[in-house]
């Protein structure tokens, strides 16, 4: 299989990966074919995934928006994923000339590339890290020489916690990560779920499957479920409602949103 010049030495890339697949879905090009494969497979059980993905993109830039305007000039982005139109730090940036952004992925293709991107451009940084070993993360010095902890952070697990399964404990790594952030932090979380989704649970089930194929199992979490993973914060209104429905820029039509962007969770918290 021939390597492209921008994929690491020492990646597999005959097994396909979470963040290049979702990099496909979005129409970028740092993609290999078992990734596009993997993908079209479960693109057969749900057709709607580049809506609910762009949507998720959608909400994401629309709560760093959000945080900006509420003054929160610095940023951990935890499963950050390959850099696609409008990142964090360009959507911060732009507001704030001053934000700090702090990526963290664990795959080393999503950091390689994010390096690239990163390249030249001020306050912002990349660290391979594990959301699954939070002091891992807190203690790395790429980011403790970025963020202050001490003052107000917006962390955003943005398609990210529903790769986390229940047995490594994805409540507790929230919770420790809520811990370390002060007052006044936000957290901006999105999260899959069957509900939502104009299909049967069987249907979707059939794109659970292709994820737990390749090794990477998607948990869809109830509504119950994603919502305790904002203890210990207050939700901002809307409170946790479809990715659209979060402070959308213009009134929620369904003739504007494709039924798909309505599957799964969206919100925002903040620590007291
Ligand atoms: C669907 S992408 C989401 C990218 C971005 N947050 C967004 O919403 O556009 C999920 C990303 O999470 C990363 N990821 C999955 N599990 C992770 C973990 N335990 N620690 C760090 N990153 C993880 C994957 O490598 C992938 O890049």
């Amino acid at each position: 299989m021939e390597r492209p010049a921008w994929a690491p030495q020492g990646i597999d890339i005959s097994v396909p990966s979470v963040s290049r697949m979702y990099d496909f879905y979005l129409g970028g090009s740092h993609n290999f074919e078992v990734d596009r494969e993997a993908a079209r497979k479960a693109m057969e059980f749900m057709p709607g995934l580049p809506k609910i993905m762009q949507a998720n993109r959608a909400f994401m830039r629309r709560a760093v928006h959000y945080a900006t305007a509420q003054g929160i000039s610095q940023f951990l982005d935890i499963g950050s994923g390959i850099p696609t139109f409008g990142n964090v730090h360009e959507v911060a940036q732009t507001a704030d000339p001053a934000a700090k952004v702090a990526y963290v992925d664990h795959d080393p293709v999503a950091v390689a590339h994010s390096q690239a991107v990163l390249e030249g451009v001020g306050n912002a940084v990349i660290a391979a890290a594990d959301l699954r070993h939070p002091q891992d993360i807190l203690k790395d010095p790429v980011i403790t020489g970025l963020l202050d902890f001490d003052r107000p952070v917006a962390l955003l697990l943005v398609a990210v916690l529903h790769f986390v399964e229940d047995a490594d404990e994805p409540y507790a790594a929230v919770a420790e990560l809520r811990e370390a952030l002060a007052p006044g932090s936000l957290l901006i979380m999105t999260h899959a779920s069957y509900e939502g989704i104009p299909l049967s649970q069987e249907q979707a089930g059939g794109t659970v499957d292709v994820y737990r194929t390749i090794r990477n199992p998607l948990i869809m979490r109830s509504r119950a479920e994603v919502s305790r993973f904002f203890e210990g914060y207050e939700m901002v209104d809307p409170g946790l409602v479809s990715m659209p429905e979060w402070r959308p820029d213009a009134p929620v039509g369904e003739d504007q949103e494709d039924p798909f962007a309505f599957s799964g969770f969206a919100g925002v918290g903040r620590k007291a």
